[in-house]
């Protein structure tokens, strides 16, 4: 198989992160035959630096010619306590998501029993907890009108979503749910907002097509609260931009760290794969970021956009060696951790190359 994926390393341990990413797609290329060529590009703070935007026209380009992305993570603290900030590397990313129409935004929260421990959670309420959150990713009161008053003391965020912005995304949701353990729960608020209850409408529409699926709904306050009371009574999680920003973060304590988890965001165009972690300023060129949420969106990648789930089950399971030899990067290290067996960025990625 050949294909061209673009890198954009973005921000912080993003170029760190990435370049392990990277590194396992290069080497299951030469393990199994397949042409991968790469391309880098710039985006988040990099890009405002480098070109004065955050996205920049050449990024999209290539972005666009890509048949996957791999990116880092995107943010710095400078912008972070300037809300008067008129250019955000945020901005960058959002803008992505909409120009490649990529509305459906996967998040699983897969559990290595290795790091049971390194929760905060109890091990006996995590064991056996598998969750695939669908976020929806260009709607919502992240892309409505935004407005400041001329006095500049009253500001809204317009929270909008259109019939088919629900219905494309609740498709994928069922869809998947059909291949999985067959619930969807579905998150909203919709006994306050409008915009709840219409995305209620839509799923309660479509479940009638998916009569195998057991479709329940939950309002956000509740939902954020089972999913530590009890995670493992979720399969499927279907939820608007917002709600899901939220609960996926949340959801990450449930896998041990933000340092595990990968996920894929897809929908008219080139797909593209990220770590659900952030920039880490505080720890970016230390050798201590965690390489794994990175590789293992390669892994989603090649599950997703490649179809080659044997290379995608390789990586997931030469991770699990990793973990299960006691190796451990600092953010999912506890107390029964043997030191020596602490990694850094670099030597955890050789790690997960040399098992593979
Ligand atoms: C995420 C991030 C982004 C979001 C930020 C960086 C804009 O938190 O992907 O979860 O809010 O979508
Ligand atoms: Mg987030």
């Amino acid at each position: 198989m050949k294909k061209h994926i673009l890198v954009i390393p973005g921000d912080g341990i993003g170029q760190e992160v990435t370049t392990w990413g990277k590194a396992v797609l290069e080497k299951i290329g030469q393990q199994g035959g397949h042409e991968f060529t790469f391309d880098e590009a710039l985006m988040g703070h990099a890009a405002i630096e480098a070109t004065g935007t955050p996205l920049p026209d050449e990024t999209l380009e290539k972005a666009k010619a890509s048949d996957a992305i791999l990116f880092g993570a995107i943010g710095h603290i400078k912008y972070d306590n300037d809300p008067t900030a008129k250019v955000r590397p945020e901005q960058g990313l959002l803008k992505i998501r909409k120009e490649l129409g990529l509305y459906a935004n996967l998040r699983p929260i897969m559990l290595f029993d290795e790091l049971l421990g390194a929760s905060s959670l109890k091990p006996e309420i995590l064991k056996g907890t598998d969750i695939l959150f669908f976020r929806e990713l260009t709607g919502d009161v992240y892309f409505g009108e935004k407005k400041r008053s001329d006095d500049r003391n009253t500001a809204s965020d317009l929270m909008i979503y259109h019939r088919y912005e629900v219905e494309r995304i609740a498709r994928k949701a069922f869809e998947a749910a059909q291949a999985r353990t067959k619930r969807l729960c579905s998150v909203d608020k919709a006994n306050v907002l409008e915009a709840s209850r219409l995305w209620r409408e839509v799923v309660q529409e479509l479940a009638k097509e998916y009569p195998d699926v057991e479709t329940e709904h939950m309002f956000i306050d509740n939902a954020a609260m089972q999913l530590v009371k009890n995670p493992k009574k979720f399969d499927v999680v279907l939820t608007a931009n917002l709600f899901g920003d939220i609960l996926t973060d949340e959801a990450s304590q449930i896998a041990g760290s933000m340092g595990m988890l990968a996920s894929a965001s897809v929908g008219d165009g080139t797909g593209f794969f990220e770590p659900i972690h952030g920039s880490a300023h505080d720890i970016a060129g230390q050798d201590k970021a965690n390489p794994l949420a990175s590789i293992l969106s390669v892994a989603l990648m090649f599950e997703i956009s490649f179809g080659l789930k044997e290379e995608a089950a390789r990586i997931t399971s030469a991770i699990d060696k990793v973990l299960k030899d006691g190796y451990r990067t600092a953010d999912i290290a506890d107390a029964a951790t043997d030191k020596s067996k602490i990694l850094g960025t670099t030597a955890m990625g050789q790690k997960v190359l040399e098992y593979l």
